[in-house]
């Protein structure tokens, strides 16, 4: 069945797995269908989930427009510290277009449902322009020891762990980096 996603909360940000399930049932067939392959590198109760939902039209992207890599630790000025990643792999999933593209071809796991791309804090990726009116979910499981308490570029951290109080959405990749 369809998940028609314009009925659904905003997201869940950084959520254990069974927290997310509560808050946003709709998305569990999804992720449950990825930890019953046994892929995972670590046990579910390993991970955290971001869950975003966007109503996306034409020209707008649901996330950073240039290419960037996920989870990479800064130091206190927010410099980037690539030097610093390791290699443990998260899991991404869009119910649809506009999906986010990657340097290199990453490895996928297709459940038979649902396909999910599998990328480290080095793999270079970034959003695509939606050409359509939609509504699209993303969702990302990220290993608990990459979601450390560092600088990032959203200082309030207070909605970690519950429902998304906003989404971005993002316009004009010509002069924006992260
Ligand atoms: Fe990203």
């Amino acid at each position: 069945m369809k998940t028609d996603w314009s009925k659904s909360h905003c997201g869940v940000m950084l959520c254990d797995v069974e927290r997310t399930y509560e808050l946003m049932p709709e998305v569990k067939p999804i992720i449950q269908d990825l930890i019953d392959t046994g892929e995972l590198e670590f046990d579910a109760s390993e991970y955290l989930v971001d869950v975003k939902v966007h109503m996306l039209m034409p020209d707008q992207f649901p996330c950073i427009p240039d290419w960037h890599c996920d989870f990479v630790p800064r130091d206190e000025n927010m410099q980037l510290r690539p030097d610093l990643v390791t290699g443990e792999k998260m899991y991404l999933w869009v119910s649809g277009e506009p999906r986010t593209e990657f340097r290199n071809k990453p490895d996928t796991i297709d459940t038979g449902t649902t396909t999910w791309a599998v990328f480290t804090q080095a793999d270079e990726h970034r959003g695509v322009k939606s050409t359509i009116r939609t509504w699209r979910c993303f969702i990302r499981l990220v290993p608990k020891c990459l979601v450390k308490d560092r600088p990032t570029g959203n200082a309030d951290k207070t909605h970690r762990g519950g429902l998304r109080r906003h989404t971005q959405v993002y316009l004009d990749a010509s002069n924006f980096s992260w």
